[in-house]
């Protein structure tokens, strides 16, 4: 739960403000964002990393508002798309302080990036480079650029979010020796300027070893590169994918020990090896604004299948939550607007979409009182659910809300039937 969340008269209150107030005002399903949560959590990063550089990963929940709280914590920024490019640009953000990512940028996004001056831009493939190499001298400019490096490290998570194995469409292998090819052919290129190797392992990992490993393996192609080219790369950029808490007994790694393990390792092999200590960029998305978000919903019906469990269904669903559907996430829901003394009843809390997979959270114990009416809370919606919020079955998207010192406001407006229906020939 958000870090300013408490119960008030029995309802549910984030940032100071009453969720019945929330949903009177803004209507449900809302997506509601304690701010204080989240510039806190962007000042912890920045505190635990000082020295380094924390580009927040976009691609977890990008607004313009959040763009602004970048600005005022002073974090950079990571992108994944010219979309998500086009965000930080419209509210002004250094693109010097940003990273741009991804497998297949278009040669349009690739061209824009070169030209408002990107901080850094992420090979991830032979085609890229060429074709980066290409447009630069076509510009007459010289872009920084890291390679996205495959490090070899087994993620503990969710396949679909593990990126640091062979078998899968990221980066540059070190096993293979392709990362190796990839310096050679950058380095081969003059109007290109390679200040680093980068690394990503997967998302939602809460053993640290992973990190470790793959900051070691990295630091070790420094080193390989000094050696075999005399170039000495001065930056390594470590990714994100820290884990949070989403139900009772998670853990989430502590950032301050992470932050500390990461920089002596890269510390130790450097120094060993007469290197210069590289700047070390660290990318999370998850971790900033994951705890900090709420889901609101307004129950609509109730359905007890006898001696197996009870349905309740929201008015949103998988089209702003597909998490549970998507990976079998897990999540913590509540009774969100009064509190009830009613025996707990296993429930399943379903959304108003037209498949059965449409689950929002596969097991909970809700109230047995439990009525249509009601409002649930789900608790670290933050990341990934906006982002990841489609228009299944023509629902609009939730609005967003921050909440802060007992006022609301909305970040995101929701959207409307007109919304639905523009662009529409
Ligand atoms: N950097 C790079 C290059 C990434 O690909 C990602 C996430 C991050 C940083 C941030 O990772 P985080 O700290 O947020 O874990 N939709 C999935 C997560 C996909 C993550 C993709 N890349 C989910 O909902 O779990």
């Amino acid at each position: 739960w958000p870090r300013t969340s408490t119960r008030v008269d029995g309802a549910l209150t984030v940032g100071g403000v009453d969720v019945r107030d929330l949903a009177r005002d803004h209507g449900t399903p809302l997506y509601v964002i304690d701010e204080d949560d989240v510039r806190s959590r962007m000042r912890d990063y920045a505190t635990a990393f000082a020295g380094s550089e924390v580009h927040y990963a976009g691609k977890a929940f990008l607004c313009k508002e959040i763009v602004r709280w970048l600005q005022d914590e002073g974090l950079g920024l990571d992108v994944a798309s010219g979309g998500e490019l086009a965000v930080a640009l419209s509210v002004g953000f250094p693109p010097e302080h940003i990273t741009m990512h991804g497998n297949n940028k278009s040669t349009a996004e690739l061209s824009r990036a070169i030209e408002v001056g990107v901080g850094h831009i992420v090979l991830d493939s032979y085609d890229e480079i060429a074709r980066l190499g290409h447009l630069a001298a076509e510009a007459g400019k010289r872009p920084k650029v890291m390679i996205r490096v495959t490090t070899g490290v087994e993620a503990h998570t969710h396949e679909f979010i593990a990126t640091a194995h062979d078998d899968q469409k990221f980066g540059l292998s070190l096993n293979t020796g392709a990362a190796a090819e990839a310096v050679r052919r950058v380095l081969a290129l003059p109007q290109l300027e390679l200040v680093g190797l980068h690394s990503h392992i997967g998302s939602q990992i809460v053993d640290t070893a992973g990190f470790e490993v793959a900051a070691r393996r990295l630091a070790g192609l420094l080193v390989q590169i000094k050696d075999e080219h005399g170039a000495v790369l001065p930056e390594l950029d470590l990714g994100g994918g820290y884990g949070i808490a989403y139900v009772e007994g998670d853990t989430a790694p502590d950032i301050k020990v992470l932050a500390d393990g990461l920089r002596e390792i890269v510390t130790n092999v450097c120094r060993e090896a007469g290197l210069p200590v590289p700047r070390l960029t660290v990318e999370p998305g998850r971790t900033i604004v994951g705890p900090g978000g709420i889901t609101l919903y307004e129950v609509g019906t109730v359905k007890d299948v006898e001696g197996l469990r009870s349905y309740v269904s929201v008015d949103g669903g998988m089209s702003d939550n597909v998490r549970t559907a998507l990976y079998g996430a897990e999540y913590t829901t509540v009774l969100a607007s009064r509190e009830s003394r009613a025996e707990p009843m296993l429930s399943r809390l379903v959304g108003k979409h037209c498949e059965s997979g449409d689950i929002l959270v596969r097991d909970v114990h809700l109230p047995a009182d439990l009525a249509p009416g009601d409002l649930v809370a789900v608790a670290a919606t933050g990341a990934y659910c906006r982002a990841l919020a489609s228009n299944y079955n023509y629902l609009p998207k939730p609005a967003v809300v921050a909440v802060s010192g007992g006022a609301s406001r909305v970040i995101v407006r929701g959207e409307t039937e007109d919304d639905l229906l523009r662009g529409q020939l």
